[in-house]
C-alpha cells in the first residue's frame, strides 16, 4: 500500500483508490527516498574564453561543453546514476574524487573498469555517504585530459541546509597557454615530470580569469575552494578577512582560522571556508596566492557593493558542519604500513632557478624509461592498468596506520582513492582540528602519519596528484580483501 495515502483527505483517498485501478497498478508512485537521481555527462572537444571575452579562444576538452564541467549537486545518501558519453578521440573514464564508493565505480581504467572507448558510454552508480565538496576528472591520459580542461565540481549537500547567505564554489584551474591562446604542447616533458610538474601561466576561477567577486557587507558566504590544477600549488590569503576553515577535502573539521591566514591548496585538495564579509561597503580586498617565493599574484578581488551591511553583526549561527559517517580508526589494533616517496631531481622545491640541471640526480629506474619517481622502490607509471600488483593487502575492517615519508626534494599531494584519512601527525607533531583528508600535502622531507579503516574491498590507487609525478611513477595500489 502506498504510504502517501496517509496524507490524503478522505475524499482524496477515495479518488486515489479509483486511480489505483486505472494506473497505479502498472506505474506505482515512486517513493521519494528511493528515487534514483539520473544524470548525463558528455565528454568532448569544446571552446573556452579563458582569459576574458576579448582574448583568443582556446580549444579545450570539456564536460558538457563547459569549463569547468557542470557542478553536480547531489544529495547525501541519495543514489545517483551518471551516464558518461565519450565524444573524445581517445579512451577516458571519470573518477569521483573523494567520494567513498564501490570499487567498480572508481573510474580507474584497467584496475576498476574497462576504459570508455570513443563513442561509448559507461554508467556510474553510487550513493554518496558524505556531504561535502568533491570534484570529478578523468583517470585516463590524466595529464593531457585534465590539462586540456576536464574537471568539474561535485557537491554533496547536507541533509539539513547550512545557515549561510550564499554557497559558492571556486574551481581553480591552471593552464599553460601559448600567446595565441592555444594550450601549449609538450605534455609530460622530462623536466616537468622530474621537477615541479606542469605549472602553467594562467589561473582561472570557474573557467575564466576572474574579474572582481561582488560581495555584500555583512553577508556570510560558504566558499568551496577546489584546486583542479595539474601541478600548481596555491596558498590563498583573503586580505582584510578572517576565513574560518570548516572542511578539508569534503570532510568537516573543527572550525579554525588557518595559520598565518594562508589556505594551502595543492592539486586535488578542497577547503570549505566560512567568510563573514566584514569589510566596508564599497571597499576592495585582494585574494592573493603567494605559494611560490617571489611569484605572488592577485587571483581575484572581493569588491563590496555600496549598499549598507546586510546585518550589523556577523550571522549568529554556528559555522561548524555536521560530521560525516566515517569509521573511526582503532589505533590500538592497527596494521602498520609505510610508503616512501623517492626520486625526482635533487635540491628542487622552487619554480625559478631550477634550469640547467637536466638529468642530474634523476633516479635510474631501469625498468621504465619514463620513470622519474618511485614508491618503495617501485615505479608504476601512467594512469592505472590491469594487473598492477598491490603494494600491500589489508583485511577488510582493519585499521591501517599509514606512514608516508617524502625522501624527495619536492612537494607531493598524496591522494588515496576510496577512503578518507584521519591525519594524525606531521613530522612528529600532532595535527589539530580532527581533520580527515583524501589528499595530504607532503613538503620536501615531510613524514605524515594517518589512519583509516579498510572497510571497502577492492584495489585502490594511492598516488601523487601532481599529474606529471603520477604518470612518471609516483603511484601505487593497495588491496582490501
Ligand atoms: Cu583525483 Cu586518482 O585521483
Ligand atoms: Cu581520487
Ligand atoms: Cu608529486
Amino acid at each position: 500500500m502506498n504510504t502517501d495515502f496517509h496524507f490524503l483527505s478522505r475524499r482524496g483517498f477515495v479518488l486515489a483508490m479509483v486511480g489505483v485501478a486505472a494506473s497505479a497498478a502498472i506505474r506505482p508512485a515512486p517513493s521519494r527516498a528511493s528515487a534514483v537521481d539520473e544524470r548525463l555527462i558528455k565528454v568532448g572537444p569544446g571552446q573556452a574564453r579563458l582569459a576574458g571575452p576579448d582574448r583568443p579562444i582556446t580549444p579545450v576538452w570539456a564536460y558538457d561543453g563547459t569549463i569547468p564541467g557542470p557542478t553536480l549537486r547531489l544529495r547525501q545518501g541519495q543514489q545517483v546514476r551518471i551516464t558518461v558519453e565519450n565524444g573524445l578521440d581517445e579512451d577516458t573514464t571519470v573518477h569521483w574524487h573523494g567520494i567513498r564508493l564501490a570499487n567498480a565505480m572508481d573510474g580507474v581504467p584497467g584496475l576498476t573498469q574497462p576504459p570508455i572507448k570513443p563513442g561509448e558510454n559507461f554508467v556510474y552508480e553510487f550513493t554518496p555517504p558524505d556531504a561535502g565538496t568533491f570534484w570529478y576528472h578523468p583517470h585516463a591520459d590524466s595529464l593531457v585530459q585534465i590539462g586540456r580542461g576536464l574537471a568539474g565540481p561535485l557537491i554533496v549537500e547536507e541533509a539539513e541546509p547550512v545557515a549561510v547567505d550564499r554557497d559558492l564554489v571556486w574551481l581553480l584551474q591552471d593552464w599553460r597557454l601559448a600567446s595565441d591562446g592555444q594550450i601549449a604542447g609538450g605534455f609530460g616533458s622530462p623536466m616537468d615530470a622530474s621537477m615541479s610538474g606542469r605549472v602553467g601561466n594562467v589561473v582561472t576561477v570557474n573557467g575564466t580569469v576572474p574579474a572582481d567577486q561582488g560581495v555584500r557587507a555583512g553577508e556570510r558566504v560558504r566558499l568551496r575552494l577546489a584546486n583542479a590544477s595539474l601541478a600548481r600549488m596555491m596558498a590563498l590569503r583573503f586580505e582584510g578577512h578572517r576565513p574560518v576553515v570548516v572542511a578539508i577535502d569534503g570532510q568537516p573539521c573543527d572550525p579554525h582560522e588557518p595559520e598565518g591566514g594562508r589556505l594551502f591548496l595543492a592539486p586535488a585538495m578542497r577547503i570549505d571556508i566560512m567568510l563573514d564579509m566584514q569589510g566596508d561597503p564599497g571597499s576592495r580586498h585582494a585574494v592573493v596566492d603567494d605559494f611560490y617565493d617571489g611569484l605572488a599574484y592577485t587571483l581575484t578581488t572581493l569588491a563590496y557593493e555600496a549598499s549598507p551591511p546586510l546585518r550589523a553583526h556577523p550571522l549568529d549561527a554556528p559555522v561548524g558542519l555536521p560530521r560525516n559517517p566515517l569509521p573511526e580508526p582503532d589505533l590500538t589494533k592497527a596494521v602498520r604500513q609505510e610508503i616512501v616517496l623517492q626520486g625526482g631531481m635533487m635540491g628542487g622545491g622552487k619554480l625559478k632557478g631550477v634550469g640547467g640541471m637536466m638529468g642530474m640526480g634523476m633516479m635510474g629506474m631501469g625498468m621504465n624509461g619514463n620513470a622519474a619517481w618511485a614508491i618503495n622502490g617501485i615505479s608504476m607509471t601512467g594512469d592505472g592498468h590491469a594487473g598492477m600488483a598491490p603494494q600491500f593487502t589489508l583485511k577488510r575492517g582493519v585499521t591501517c596506520h599509514l606512514t608516508m615519508r617524502n625522501e624527495t626534494a619536492w612537494w607531493h599531494p598524496m591522494h588515496v582513492h576510496g577512503f578518507s584519512l584521519s591525519v594524525i601527525s606531521r613530522n612528529g607533531s600532532p595535527v589539530p582540528h580532527r581533520q580527515w583528508q583524501d589528499t595530504v600535502l607532503l613538503a620536501p622531507k615531510d613524514t605524515i602519519e594517518c589512519a583509516f579503516v579498510a572497510d571497502n574491498p577492492g584495489d585502490w590507487m594511492l598516488h601523487c596528484h601532481v599529474a606529471d609525478h603520477q604518470m612518471a611513477g609516483l603511484m601505487t595500489v593497495f588491496r582490501v580483501t
